[in-house]
């Protein structure tokens, strides 16, 4: 079921370090990205994997991860992403994006927890970094990392409380909420 999938589909910032996830499989996460719409059927995403602790260990210290959480730094050793993709835009095909990316992220994302592991998309990255450590060409613009591997943690998704604060918090057994709005706060009747 879509809906089934959609809720397991949280952001994991904490994972099974040791459970790799093979290459094959990023490549059919990335098939269903492939496979997925983009404005004017341009398809300017192009993507580099990762799925090595060497190329992962170039990576991770590039990324911020849970801003709102100001006690957290990020994922400890043990508990860090297995996997990454980079997506990147390819500005010979297209100079700007529109929305492609995002249905991708979560083309991939979903493809993932179908298979039994989960991720997160990262869009704070130090990008200057990452295209270093990487040895990506300037033609290729980072877009934003997605992080991945096999979660080790439990995300509650709740309705936003009465002070209508949205920034996810955790409790004090480490579970992680994340506040969403309502349907009814979101659907607006303007009265046509
Ligand atoms: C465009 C975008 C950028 C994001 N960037 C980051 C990020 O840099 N670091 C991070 O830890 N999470 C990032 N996230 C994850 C969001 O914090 C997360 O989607 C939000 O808290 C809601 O949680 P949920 O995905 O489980 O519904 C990003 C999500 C999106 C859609």
């Amino acid at each position: 079921m879509i809906k089934d999938l959609i809720l397991k589909n949280r952001s994991y910032r904490r994972f099974h370090e040791n459970v790799k996830i093979p290459k094959e499989l990023l490549l059919e996460w990335i098939d269903l990205a492939r496979q997925s719409p983009s404005g004017k059927n341009m398809q300017p995403l192009k993507y580099v994997l990762s799925c090595e602790p060497e190329t992962n260990n170039k990576i991770f210290p590039n990324l911020s991860w849970a801003g709102y959480l100001k006690d957290w730094q990020g994922p400890q050793e043990g508990e860090r992403p297995s996997a990454y993709i980079i997506m990147l835009l390819d500005t010979q095909i297209r100079k700007e994006i529109d929305c492609d990316h995002g249905i991708a992220a979560q083309s991939i994302l979903l493809g993932a927890v179908e298979s039994g592991f989960g991720g997160c998309i990262v869009h704070n990255v130090n990008r200057t970094s990452v295209s270093a450590a990487l040895k990506i060409p300037e033609r290729y613009k980072i877009l934003m990392c997605i992080a991945l591997g096999k979660p080790n943690e439990k995300v509650i998704l709740e309705n936003l409380g009465g002070n209508g604060d949205i920034k996810y918090w955790r409790d004090a057994e480490s579970a992680h909420h994340v506040p969403k709005r309502p349907l009814e706060e979101i659907i607006l009747d303007f009265g046509n």
